[in-house]
């Protein structure tokens, strides 16, 4: 067949049981920064040449977003990769000549590298890793070699000392010619440690059936199987340092990046400053020349340039800050529109609001939006001033150049440039301290007479 007619199918395994996860639900559906384990794969898959991509679910998870378009094919018993691919096979199409198969627990492989993998011209290439002195404990399948060649992979719970000492490790990434694992995949047996059929036993197989193989390097860091509670930390803190690497090539300054959280869609203009420990959740899109200050948390919100956030902010659900409009420490804003510098600096919640260009919103600042049904808007003017510890009971409007004074309950519109005042009124009696606290001092020097 001619290098131009060939057609490659990749079989994700995704229907694993997840034992060592401790979980409810399979380790391939765990969160790495705002993308499940198998969603960082399935990412990768996207950026290749592939006619068709098939994913082994288990009948437990028959239907989920990460599964895309794709070919799903279930796997109603989980008896090992190499039942997984059988069943996987069942669902490729006829044309196919190639078979990319990749384990749905490796989120951190690249598109670099399976294109590499895909341009072998071996029958059987696998990937290898080398595993870094201080992680030879790992019970990683582990690869025997004839020279270069890649002859036998023993798994670790079949494994004797001398094979366990190898740091040469199987990553679960091969491409196989089609025809070579339809003719040796039946053959497979599960007389092993484990009692399954092990895809890795096709190796030796296919060496023995006169197929040639192949094996490409790979940083370990890249193939890190997500087993476990630990690994998925390491495979996020990896990810984290990947998405900061990004960001900071396109101009951005992480002051202490190791206390950093970024989501996958997380995007940063240049000359941006994150200060340390911010969090970023889903949908946030920041601007160049704006400051997050220490301790602030962001999702779904846009942030135009020169804005400054925090410290201690906390930004969500649906927010659009204009450029120079700032929010300090202890001030949070949902679904809130703050109009070009606008300010809310201190101890403030606005909710469902719409804040105009060069409002003041002084400390202690809320939007009472929500009566227990129903969530109202208010509406505040260009330019106006709202006093410390203004509570604005929705649906209110506040008018251009208005003022509330300080700690005024707003029930009712304020017109434009108006002053609106809903306090108590104050009363001032003169001397009345003085007669109280002598009346007090009489009475406690009678107390000490008893
Ligand atoms: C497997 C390899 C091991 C390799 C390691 C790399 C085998 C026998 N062993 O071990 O050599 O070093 O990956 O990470 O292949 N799955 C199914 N159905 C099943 C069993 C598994 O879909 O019946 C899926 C799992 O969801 C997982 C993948 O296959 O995504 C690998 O299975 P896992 O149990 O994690 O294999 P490892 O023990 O890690
Ligand atoms: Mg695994």
């Amino acid at each position: 067949m001619s290098a131009h007619t060939k057609q490659t199918a990749c079989i994700v395994l995704a229907a694993g049981q997840s034992r060592r996860m401790r979980s409810s639900f399979s380790k391939v559906f765990h969160d790495l920064s705002g993308r499940t384990v198998l969603g960082h794969v399935v990412h990768t898959l996207h950026q290749l040449p592939l006619a068709q991509i098939v994913i082994v679910a288990s009948s437990k998870t028959p239907t989920h977003n990460e599964y895309g378009a794709h070919t799903v094919v279930i796997q109603n018993e989980q008896l090992g990769t190499g039942h997984a691919v059988m069943t996987g096979l069942s669902g490729v199409k006829s044309d196919i000549t190639d078979i990319l198969i990749v384990c749905g627990d490796v989120p951190l492989i690249t598109a670099h590298t399976l294109q590499h993998l895909l341009e072998s011209v071996a029958d059987f290439t696998l990937l290898k890793a080398k595993l870094p002195e201080s992680d030879a404990h790992l019970p990683y399948g582990r690869i025997v070699f004839d020279g270069d060649k890649p002859t036998h992979i023993v798994e670790y719970k079949d494994a004797d000392d001398t094979i366990r000492k190898s740091l040469w490790i199987n990553p679960g990434v091969y491409k196989i010619r089609a025809h070579v694992l339809q003719t040796l995949l039946p053959k497979l047996s599960c007389d092993n440690a484990a009692g399954e059929y092990y895809l890795t036993d096709l190796l030796h197989m296919a060496v023995e059936a006169g197929a040639t193989t192949k094996a490409l390097h790979v940083d370990f860091d890249e193939i890190l199987g997500v087993n476990t509670r630990a690994e998925l930390e390491q495979a996020n803190t990896i990810i984290q340092q990947r998405l900061i690497a990004a960001h900071r090539e396109n101009g951005v300054t992480f002051q202490q990046s190791g206390s950093v959280h970024l989501y996958v869609d997380t995007q940063i203009g240049q000359d941006t400053v994150i200060e340390p420990f911010v969090t970023f959740g889903k949908g946030v899109v920041i601007d160049a020349n704006v400051r997050i200050k220490s301790f602030s948390y962001l999702s779904d919100c846009i942030l135009k340039s020169g804005v400054t956030v925090g410290p201690f902010a906390h930004i969500r659900g649906g927010v659009t800050m204009e450029s120079g409009a700032e929010v300090g420490n202890f001030v949070e804003l949902k679904a809130t529109h703050m109009g070009k510098k606008a300010k809310a600096k201190h101890l403030t919640y606005l909710g469902d609001a719409i804040i105009g260009d060069g409002c003041n919103i002084g400390a202690g600042t809320i939007t009472a939006n929500y009566d227990g049904f129903q969530k109202y808007k208010t509406i505040i003017a260009d330019c106006a001033h709202i006093g410390a510890h203004t509570i604005l009971v929705a649906p209110v409007k506040v008018g251009e150049g208005a003022i509330t004074a300080a700690g005024s309950v707003i029930t009712t519109d304020v017109p434009d440039h108006a002053l609106a005042i809903g306090r108590v009124v104050q009363t001032n009696k003169p001397g009345w301290a003085a007669v109280y606290k002598e009346k007090k001092r009489l009475n406690s020097i009678k107390k000490d007479l008893i």
